[in-house]
């Protein structure tokens, strides 16, 4: 097959990290295999395809894959998806959520197919992959279709930084085995910003997106401009998801900035506690359904806060950190990619026009958007209500009963109990 103008491009580029941008139905999958074949044809090379899932991988790649490696096979396991040559390469696939199974391994090539739909994508890349190509010194080619300013958006601008990278951006256009009337169909048929994102591969931001006010322009900050006041946090446990934990630090004006980020799978209990403890935190508000983990934030003398969850906390939740948003006193440090992500990309479910406003976002990219709603809303909270504050007063407490008000009591033989009164906060 001959390969696109636009494949060819890319293909002929010797860059060790190629990114590749583009639309829908541009060719990405079938530009994926040429370069996998194209290196597997050398001799004692080590390739391997990831797909988001292992079905998409077995479902797309496999098939194709194996068809066009017939003769030059020497034996295919169908169950593990590789292909052994007779030239002694290797052929791998694998799905991202089983990523871990590449630990370990070693490659001259790795190509990931839609980069965009793989979750916690920087942790895997650091920890699991990239080790994968430093022996070799492998190459990586990152395709995919953008979706919202997630970490393929990052991805795609380390050119800017890494010389190491090169990036390209094509539109469904360049494909011309795509009929022209096709894409035209699906650009009446789709919102703009769809059709922009799915088949011009242009960057838009997510619809349905919870925190539509984040903008990197108004809410990153690299010095914090006030004085603090004080340092908190909240905890998001986790082990194979990432376990999440922001530091906030408040201000005089009540404006939270978020210093530094924890952001880590893979850490235990006791980990996380020692990290916290060696913060030292004012107060630490952890997600009340982990206790074991909380017993060890204890234990090592933390001043653990209590986080009430409610039927609505979530909904709340979200309000009270838009409103922070909105009025430009939540501020993020411009080294916490993760929280930076998970602000851009944390959604609700796919677009139902009539929008529910009690439904609850989609269980993904939450990690550092829980944590940091934990603190702030149960930091606001017992803020608010300092607005009363509870004193206590040395007034015999018969004399705060109306039943007896009047009745003679003698202070000096009856000892005081001490009563509470309420003493609003001007
Ligand atoms: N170089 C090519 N020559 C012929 N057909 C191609 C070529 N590249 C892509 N196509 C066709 O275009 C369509 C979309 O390609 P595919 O690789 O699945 O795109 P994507 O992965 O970007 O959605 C498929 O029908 C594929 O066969
Ligand atoms: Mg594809």
């Amino acid at each position: 097959m001959n390969l696109t103008k636009a494949q060819a491009e890319i293909a002929l580029d010797r860059h060790r990290f190629r990114v590749l941008c583009c639309g829908r139905r541009f060719g990405k999958t079938t530009l994926a295999i040429d370069t996998i074949k194209g290196r597997a044809a050398l001799a004692n090379s080590r390739v391997c395809y990831i797909a988001p899932t292992y079905q998409q991988a077995r479902d797309i790649a496999w098939t194709q894959l194996k068809s066009d490696c017939q003769q030059a096979a020497s034996s295919i396991n169908e169950s593990r998806l590789e292909i052994k040559l007779v030239n002694n390469s290797l052929i791998v696939l694998r799905g991202w959520e089983s990523i871990e199974t590449l630990r370990g391994q070693q490659f001259d090539l790795i190509v990931l197919d839609e980069v965009a739909m793989m979750r916690n994508f920087w942790l895997n890349w650091q920890e699991v992959i990239r080790p994968t190509l430093t022996d070799t010194k492998g190459e990586a080619l990152f395709i995919s279709t953008p979706k919202g300013f997630n970490h393929f958006y990052d991805l795609y601008n380390l050119q800017d930084t890494d010389s190491d990278y090169k990036s390209y951006h094509f539109s469904t256009y360049e494909n011309p085995h795509i009929p022209y009337e096709e894409i035209e169909k699906a650009k009446r048929e789709l919102s703009s910003d769809r059709f922009a994102q799915e088949y011009m591969a242009d960057f838009k931001k997510t619809e349905g997106l919870v925190y539509k006010e984040f903008d990197r322009t108004k809410h990153l900050f690299k010095e914090m401009e006030e004085n603090e006041v004080e340092r908190i946090a909240g905890v998001d446990f986790g082990f194979t998801n990432p376990c999440a934990i922001p530091t906030i630090v408040r201000d005089h004006a009540d404006c939270y900035w978020i210093t530094e980020e924890f952001y880590e799978t893979g850490k235990t209990d006791i980990e996380v506690a020692e990290y916290v403890a060696a913060k030292g935190f004012n107060r630490v508000y952890p997600d009340p359904e982990a206790p074991a983990a909380i017993a060890e934030l204890r234990k090592k003398g933390v001043n653990v806060r209590e986080v009430v969850k409610g039927k609505d906390s979530i909904k709340n939740g979200i309000d009270k950190v838009r409103e922070l948003l909105k009025a430009g006193k939540l501020k993020v440090h411009v080294s916490c990619r993760n929280t930076i992500m998970e602000f851009e990309t944390y959604s609700y479910p796919d677009r139902k026009p009539d929008h529910n406003e009690q439904e609850n976002p989609i269980d993904e990219n939450n990690h550092m958007m829980d944590a940091i709603r934990y603190a702030i809303t149960m930091t606001s909270a017992s803020r608010n209500a300092a607005y009363v504050h509870y004193a206590s007063s040395n007034m015999p407490r018969n004399n705060l009963d109306p039943l007896h008000a009047g009745a003679p009591v003698d202070i000096f033989k009856e000892k005081p109990k001490t009563a509470y009164v309420h003493i609003p906060r001007l």
